[in-house]
């Protein structure tokens, strides 16, 4: 039998029999192998996104998959083709859509969310979400495409050169993610933490690390860049603490990049922009190019993302899943397989 998980209201998961769905004109069916959690899953379960979701709701939207039928249409892709999805559906016509910025789309559509997701043994989407994976990429590193799609656009929008400084403030899957492929483009990177399991992974990645509840960070980073200051920071950990430091760490024109999404609106301290001349850059999920920089980038077998992989479930172990990520313990990605290869 293949296998679905529902959300079916604030904290409650059943796995249930998926209903197949025949693929519509433009559409793609697909056996999906591995589907990542993330914290946007985790915000849906409890239930803080529930003025967006139609219950029973089948989430999830980090996945590796086969496809097992094409509607009509289709080009480019064959039964049989191993892809991952680009969750995004956007309107086409918008101000964002014309101005060629459809991920960002005022009408933008979040597959997994705002339309059933891959946590499910058949998934159909739109033809235009997918991308190809290589057959040496395995399925699980698969998975991890779409939030490495996430680090690949923050570092290129961030313009991030061979030889800079940069800080990470937040060590979670997006964050790391963000470190290696800065570091990939050449860049020094050190990333800023509070959970003593993430820093010591981050260690053992080869970053240079800081618990800024430990250590005086904007003092660490002035050492660390001889006085000048960071080139790029990253602020990815969405907290106010984060906040706060975040404009103690550049250099002059330096730039901060914001991908963590606020709960709360954070205090800012706004003289430094002055001060330093620095720049702010926001950074929404990824176009095209950055899912096929991080298949290529996954592909080159260089970076070492098996080890950011804490633990792969069965469909049934998904509610045991993410309370252990609600925990915020000893755990980084956590993928679900959702059928057999
Ligand atoms: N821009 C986008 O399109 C996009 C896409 C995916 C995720 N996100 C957001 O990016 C953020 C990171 O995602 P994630 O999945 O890695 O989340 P996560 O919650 O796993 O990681 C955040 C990390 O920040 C750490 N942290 C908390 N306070 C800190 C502090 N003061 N200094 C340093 N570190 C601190 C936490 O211990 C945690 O490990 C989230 O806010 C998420 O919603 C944005
Ligand atoms: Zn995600
Ligand atoms: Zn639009």
């Amino acid at each position: 039998m293949v296998q679905a998980a529902f959300y079916e209201g604030k904290e409650q998961i059943r796995i249930g029999e998926c209903i197949p769905v025949q693929p519509a004109a433009g559409e793609v069916q697909i056996k999906v192998s591995h589907c990542g959690i993330c914290g946007t899953d985790l915000h849906l379960f409890h239930g803080k996104m529930d003025h967006r979701v139609h219950l029973p709701q089948v989430f999830g939207h980090e996945m590796s998959g086969t496809i097992t039928a094409l509607g009509e249409g289709v080009k480019g892709f064959a039964l049989g083709d191993r892809v991952t999805v680009r969750p995004l559906d956007p309107c086409g016509t918008c101000a964002a859509c014309l101005a060629g910025h459809s991920h960002i789309c005022y009408h933008l559509k979040f597959i997994g969310i705002d339309a059933p997701g891959a946590l499910q043994g058949l998934w159909t989407v739109p033809a235009h979400t997918l991308h190809r994976l290589p057959d040496s990429l395995s399925f699980k590193l698969g998975a991890l495409i779409e939030p490495l799609a996430v680090a690949s656009h923050d570092v290129r929008l961030a313009e991030v050169a061979r030889g800079e400084h940069i800080v990470v403030q937040g060590g979670g899957p997006i964050g790391v993610l963000i470190g290696l492929v800065a570091r990939s483009a050449g860049a020094k990177v050190l990333l800023s933490e509070v959970n003593p399991f993430r820093l010591q992974l981050a260690g053992e990645l080869g970053f240079e690390t800081v618990n800024p509840r430990q250590t005086d960070l904007a003092g660490y980073v002035n050492a660390w860049t001889n006085s000048a200051g960071a080139d790029v920071v990253f602020e990815v950990s969405g907290s106010a603490a984060g906040a706060e430091m975040m404009t103690k760490l550049p250099r002059t024109r330096g730039r901060i990049v914001i991908v963590a999404i606020f709960g709360e609106v954070p205090r800012v301290n706004l003289f430094q922009f002055f001060w330093r001349e620095l720049r702010l850059l926001g950074a929404r999920v990824y176009e095209p190019q950055d899912f096929e920089s991080a298949i290529s980038l996954a592909s080159s077998g260089t970076l070492p993302l098996e080890r950011l992989i804490s633990k792969v479930t069965p469909l049934d172990g998904l509610e045991a899943a993410l309370r252990q990520l609600e925990s915020g313990g000893e755990v980084m990605k956590i993928l679900v397989q959702c059928s057999q290869d």
